[in-house]
């Protein structure tokens, strides 16, 4: 029922911050700092205007994409979120069986709460593995070999996070996984039964993928900050390069002095990333970057955007300005929270109904002629 009245991304927002207890919802909601980022994110895309070319015949549209030398229903790939269990029991296997048959791919997190195994369990679909690089190397090679061995096609480093950004919704309501109880997050459980439940009924919540962990219940923040590595440099780079053999992206550059030394390196494509507004604050809105990154690179790479889409407009307006497509974080943990893998169906199905109206309201039959008319039907800026 929650499903048929959820008609946008923001009605799937609504329907699962009724469900999540409060530690839960400002975990997924909450930015760095002052919350900038968060922000401007959603201006920068609000900020732009179509021009639409009229009387064409838009009949038949073509929303597929080609990702990192892989067929895409829609120019969409579901980024790496962690913790994912926290927002519905079923967690990551549930967004990994919802994104297979539709034909887009799923990112699963260093920091996922099932294992790189599991989730391929359950999926025969386009997997992609995000990794940080950990402080034990050894551990990092391990996750390389281990998402390998489990057929995941696309590699993704995360580069914006030497140490976690300071997200004081968390550092204030003592988000740690597993949930410990303490008087406010008791307070905030009481209040969400259905919730509690079903986590109750879970098996223990733990990342799945870092061995020990479990043992060592710790806060978020803590637990991050211990095990992400500030020294990391290109030499990391480089050594991961060589170590994953297939596709491999590389999420959060913003210099273009950066992305052409990754680029030199030989990754295949990059992700323009403010990791959602979570990392550092005030940094820009990656939308802004897609243009000039892709004067730089021309065809040479996939350039990938996300941090603040939250329509298919959106989407369109990331190919228009030269992305080859986007990732979304929040968007689907919102149909995740509403309600478990039907959620995350609709939330792609949302995406993609609205991209292809927006695309036959601009007057394209596909992405190519988008992204070729894109600087005539899209304007950077209102003003
Ligand atoms: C994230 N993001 C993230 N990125 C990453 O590389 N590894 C991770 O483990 C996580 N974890 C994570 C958790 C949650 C709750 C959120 C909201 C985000 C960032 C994510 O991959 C992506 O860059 C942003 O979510 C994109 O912004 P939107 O779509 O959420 O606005």
């Amino acid at each position: 029922r929650v499903l048929e009245r959820s008609r946008t991304i923001e009605d799937l927002r609504r329907a699962a911050h009724r469900r999540w207890p409060p530690g839960v919802r400002d975990y997924v909601e909450g930015g760095a700092d002052g919350e900038v980022s968060l922000q401007r994110n959603r201006d920068a895309y609000e900020r732009h205007s179509f021009l639409p070319r009229t009387l064409q015949d838009v009949s038949d549209v073509d929303t597929t994409a080609n990702l990192l030398g892989m067929r895409s229903a829609l120019p969409i790939a579901l980024g790496p979120t962690g913790y994912t269990r926290m927002m519905h029991e079923r967690g990551e296997s549930a967004v990994a069986r919802a994104a297979a048959p539709l034909g887009i791919p799923y990112t699963l997190s260093t920091m996922a709460t099932t294992s790189v195994e599991d989730v391929r369990a359950v999926s025969a679909g386009n997997l992609w593995f995000q990794l940080y690089v950990w402080r034990d190397r050894g551990l990092m090679r391990d996750l390389i070999a281990r998402a390998a061995a489990s057929d995941y096609q696309v590699l993704m480093l995360t580069v914006d996070t030497p140490v976690t950004g300071l997200r004081l919704r968390d550092s204030r309501t003592g988000f740690t996984i597993p949930p410990q109880l303490s008087p406010s997050t008791i307070l905030g459980m009481a209040a969400h039964p259905a919730w509690c439940a079903r986590m109750l009924a879970a098996k223990q919540i733990t990342f799945a993928n870092i061995p020990g962990h479990q043992a060592d219940p710790a806060g978020v923040m803590e637990f991050a900050a211990a095990q992400f590595d500030p020294t990391v440099s290109w030499d990391d780079l480089a050594e991961i390069r060589e170590l994953w053999r297939r596709p491999m992206i590389v999420k959060g550059l913003a210099q273009p002095d950066d992305v052409r030394r990754a680029v030199d390196l030989g990754v295949d494509a990059i992700a323009l990333s403010n990791h959602g507004g979570r990392q550092l604050d005030q940094s820009v809105p990656p939308i802004d970057l897609v243009s000039e990154i892709r004067e730089i690179v021309s065809d040479s790479v996939d350039i990938l955007v996300d941090s603040g889409i939250r329509r298919g407009s959106d989407v369109a307006i990331a190919v228009a300005r030269g992305a080859t497509g986007c990732l979304v974080g929040r968007p689907y943990l919102y149909g995740l929270g509403a309600a478990g893998e039907a959620g995350v169906r609709a939330a792609i199905g949302i995406l993609g109904d609205e991209l292809r109206r927006a695309m036959q309201l601009l007057g394209v039959p596909s992405l190519a002629a988008l992204a070729a008319d894109g600087r005539t039907l899209v304007h950077p800026a209102s003003a």
